[in-house]
């Protein structure tokens, strides 16, 4: 599939649905075995909070600005201090091997190119050294699993390969059917996950070693900043009240998300949280966002509300299945391009004029 969108847009460029040259999800469903789409394109419940999420993007509007200086456009920003040429940013996904053979070492270099940022799942399926060979900046997404001491080995391992923060995903995600749990995959190696850690270091740790530790609390951040020397984003939450708890814990952040509307069905969405969590976190934290984001105008919605950065998931992983590198840059490349346009439209020369009265 040729690239979407290869240059930056103009003004004559009349795009009538800006979601449609980075949407891949039609192409990859045709590509990928149906187990795999469909755990995917999973959502909670009636499924119905997945595109809720968008559309609540899709309702935010703008008072753009006028007479503004905007003869260069800056797409550039630092997220927990390191720079990054793009806003969107890629959220960290498991089971990547089931959308492209190489799987997450393919993100990688997507957002290596494209000047981004590449959330690593706890399911990773490919080496953390393989990841960093690509040269991107890298999160580690960190599952508390029940054996602390595999969970401890896991994290100092992302360390040693380069990882610049942790995420401590803290939603439980919805128990998904058999039908859509890789769990119950075909042997083989879409299946893999957790292959940082060797198979005699799960087998010494024993059965439901790596099942999800339902017991972590806000002591949980310090213990990870303590292990691994990194900065802790809390991802998953949709409240101010535990966004405050957080940053007061320890905490440099955290990710305002529904899991892509996988953790439960009616639960608020990320745009609607998002004002709160800004709020409570004030200047004692850097506050992100994802689900649901499909175009750069939600790009900027979501950095006007108060968002230094966003994550995109299916996006990415249905480009990674449809095209490999070339479609996961053409989402991100796509998305910052279109960026540019908004900004252009708002009257926001860089990413820090992207600011809330902009928002209507
Ligand atoms: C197939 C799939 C696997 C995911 N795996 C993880 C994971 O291992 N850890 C995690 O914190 N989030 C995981 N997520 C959630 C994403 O990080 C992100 O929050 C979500 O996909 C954003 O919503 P979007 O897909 O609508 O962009 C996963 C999402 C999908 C779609």
């Amino acid at each position: 599939m040729s690239a979407p969108l290869t240059s930056a847009p103009g003004v004559h460029d009349v795009r009538p649905d800006p979601v449609v040259g980075f949407d891949y999800e039609e192409q990859a469903r045709g590509l990928l075995p149906p187990h795999v789409s469909a755990y995917y394109g999973a959502a909670a419940g009636s499924g119905g909070g997945s595109a809720e999420g968008t559309a609540d993007w899709s309702a935010v509007r703008f008072r753009p600005r006028a007479l503004q200086d905007l003869r260069t456009l800056d797409t550039s920003t630092t997220v927990l201090g390191t720079p990054v040429a793009t806003p969107v940013l890629v959220a960290p996904m498991a089971q990547q091997l089931g959308a492209h053979p190489e799987g997450e070492a393919v993100m990688a270099r997507a957002a290596a190119a494209s000047g981004s940022l590449l959330g690593v799942s706890t399911n990773v399926a490919v080496p953390f050294s393989t990841v960093a060979a690509a040269g991107a900046p890298w999160w580690f997404q960190v599952y508390v699993m029940r054996d602390h001491g595999l969970t401890e080995l896991l994290v100092r391992r992302a360390v040693d390969h380069g990882a610049r923060a942790l995420l401590l995903t803290v939603d439980m995600v919805a128990l998904l059917p058999a039908s859509v749990n890789p769990r119950q995959w075909p042997e083989g190696p879409a299946k893999s996950r957790l292959t940082n850690l060797t198979a005699a270091e799960l087998a010494a740790a024993g059965p439901g070693a790596v099942d999800m530790d339902a017991g972590i609390s806000l002591a949980t951040i310090g213990w990870l900043r303590e292990i691994s020397g990194l900065p802790v984003l809390v991802k998953g939450v949709l409240r101010g009240d535990d966004a405050a708890a957080c940053v007061d814990a320890g905490a440099a952040g955290v990710i305002v998300s529904t899991h892509g509307g996988r953790r439960l069905g009616p639960s608020v969405s990320a745009a609607r949280a998002l004002p709160e969590v800004v709020e409570a976190v004030g200047d004692a934290g850097e506050v992100y966002a994802d689900s649901g984001i499909r175009s750069a105008e939600h790009v900027a919605a979501a950095l006007a509300l108060g968002a230094r950065a966003v994550f995109v998931g299916r996006p990415a992983l249905w480009a990674l299945a449809a095209d490999g590198e070339t479609g996961v840059r053409a989402v991100l490349d796509g998305m910052t391009g279109e960026l540019r346009q908004v900004m252009t439209q708002l009257g926001a020369a860089s990413l820090d004029r992207i600011t809330r009265d902009l928002v209507a």
